[in-house]
Order: structure tokens, then sequence, then C-alpha cells
């Protein structure tokens, strides 16, 4: 008898609570959520709570609260969202010292416990964190991914669906490059049912949908004084979801590249094949001259923030 994926989400504040509620209710796999002692009622708590949801939304799903890395083991999918998010005014980069150390920590106590998982990193700054994973766990590169541009291709497709009126299910897009203002979003790779964009939306206008869906988290940021839940969640469960029904999704990830666009030994957000063994894939296209130059001008920012992440933990080079 086949047994429910273990879906292990680390950090139980706003997005991985979310994460647990749509991967149980979308019936991915049994979850669970650690945090810290100090928020230890808080977590179980919120998963007891989830768990009472599932008579009345009919779905079967074990879901558990804990503060205990031993309850990760066996687990498919670990998702890093543990960290601190951003305030009004920080860009994502000003969380680095923080966060690194974070999930540093997390990351060896993945290690331990759940030494098969396929790990998706969330935390900020993502690339570098990824990276930072990546170096801890000592996992093969096809286990860690961090889940960034399926949250910024969302942004930007909600933006074109409310510009044209059409409907998000419609709106297909790619976005490369890192979780930072320098992504790439790709208009040229962007249609309505396969109806290039640019018969809808004039060149202008889709500049500043681009410029916006870049800014994306940093709008949600000032307007509500945190950084953003409930895209981010639906994004990791995107990932979760091909990775546990094997599903060889092409998703926008930040997957590790070994000379793919002229990218070498960083994470970075490229199309990667999302299915059980994790990142099976990175998937190249040919890009024009400019949309090279940008993914290459970001990809030297995650370069610079891994730099930043080596000079702390020097093991980590
Ligand atoms: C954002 C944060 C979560 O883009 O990075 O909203």
């Amino acid at each position: 008898m086949p047994t429910r994926p273990r879906i292990a989400i680390i950090g139980g504040g706003n997005v991985g609570a979310s994460c647990a509620v749509w991967a149980a209710t979308r019936e991915l796999g049994d979850v669970v959520v650690v945090d810290i002692p100090q928020a230890e009622g808080l977590v179980k708590g919120k998963m007891l709570d989830l768990a009472e949801a599932s008579p009345v939304d009919r779905f079967d799903a074990a879901v558990t609260g804990t503060t205990d890395y031993a309850d990760i083991a066996g687990a498919d999918v670990v998702v890093i969202t543990a960290g601190l998010p951003r305030k009004p005014g920080m860009s994502r980069d000003d969380l680095i010292k923080t966060n690194v150390e974070i999930v540093v920590s997390v990351s060896r106590n993945v290690a331990q416990h759940a030494p098969d998982a396929v790990v998706i990193v969330v935390s900020n700054p993502l690339d570098a964190m990824v990276y930072s994973a990546w170096k801890t766990t000592g996992f093969p590169t096809h286990r860690i991914v961090g889940q960034a541009g399926c949250l910024d291709v969302a942004r930007y497709k909600t933006f074109i669906a409310m510009e044209t009126g059409f409907s998000v299910e419609d709106i297909n897009a790619l976005l490369l490059g890192g979780h930072g203002d320098d992504m790439v979003p790709l208009p040229r790779f962007t249609n309505v049912s396969g109806i290039p964009v640019t018969q809808f939306i004039s060149p202008d206008r889709l500049d500043q949908i681009v410029e916006r869906a870049k800014k994306g988290g940093g709008e949600i940021v000032e307007l509500m004084g945190t950084s953003a839940y409930y895209a981010p969640a639906a994004g990791v469960t995107q990932m979760v979801e091909a990775i546990v029904r094997d599903k060889k999704r092409i998703l926008p990830c930040a997957g590790y590249c070994d000379g793919q666009y002229g990218i070498d030994g960083l994470f970075v957000g490229v199309p990667c094949v999302l299915g059980a063994g994790g990142v099976e894939k990175v998937v190249e296209i040919d890009l024009d001259d400019s949309e090279q130059a940008l993914l290459t001008a970001s990809a030297a920012h995650v370069r610079e923030l891994v730099g930043i992440v080596r000079g702390m933990y020097p093991d980590l080079a």
C-alpha cells in the first residue's frame, strides 16, 4: 500500500502556515510544521486548528505542529520558511545576516533528520539562502531548490490578467533571474492562450507591468508592513505538488546552474523540470542579447550575496 507523502515545513509563521493549509487541503500529503521552542503553543495550536477544519473541508491529511526535528523523519519534501520577513524600507538583502544564521542552523537539522528529502527554500534573500542550505546540508544539487520564480511570475501574470481582463488561467509567462528587484520577466515569452501578449498590451504599458512585477514584493511590504505570504505559499505549494505527484512541470525556480545561461556554481531562477527527483533538469532557452544581459546582471547580484554568506561562514565556501 503506498503511503501518503510526508511534507515538512520549517517555520510556522505566515508563509509556513499558509503552505500547510494548501498542502493539506489539496491532500498533497501529511504535513508537519516545525517551529522554535518559544513558539511551541502557537505552532501546535495552529496545526490542531487546521486539523479541525478537515471534516468540514473534507481533506484526509495528518497535520501536526512540533518543535522536535525528529518529527520530520522520512519527509519527502522539506520547505524552509524560517527567517525574518521584511519591514517597510528594507530590501530582501537587508535580511541576509540574520537569516543566513537561521537557515544554516535549520539546514543542519534537516540534513540530520530528513537526509533523503527534496528541500525547497523560501527564506530571503532567497538565492543566497538556497546556496547556504545546499552547502550546509551537502545534498546533491537536484535536491535543493528555491521558491521565487513561481511567486514572481504569478505576480506578473496577475497584473497582465488585471490589465487585459482575461482569465489568469490563460496567461502564460516566463521569468528568470534572482529574487531581487533585478529579476527578469520576459515579455517575448508571455502570451494569452498562445496569442502574444503584445497583441493586447502596448510595449510601454507592458514595461510598466514588468516593473510592477519586479517590485511586487516591496509593494506588499509597503501596504501591510511585512512580507507577503499567500502568493509565496501558493508558489511553494505548486512546487510541492510537482514533486510529490512527479508531475515533471516546468516551473521557474532557483535551480543550480552548472554553466547553463553562462552561470556557474550558483542557484538562480531558471526554468526547472520538477518531479519526484527534485530538479530533474534545467531547461535552456535561447535568449536575445538584451535578455541575456539582464539575466547576467541579476546573476552577478546573486554572486555578491553569496560572497557575503561565504564571508560569514568560510566553511560554506
Ligand atoms: C516577496 C517576498 C516574500 O517577494 O520575497 O513577497
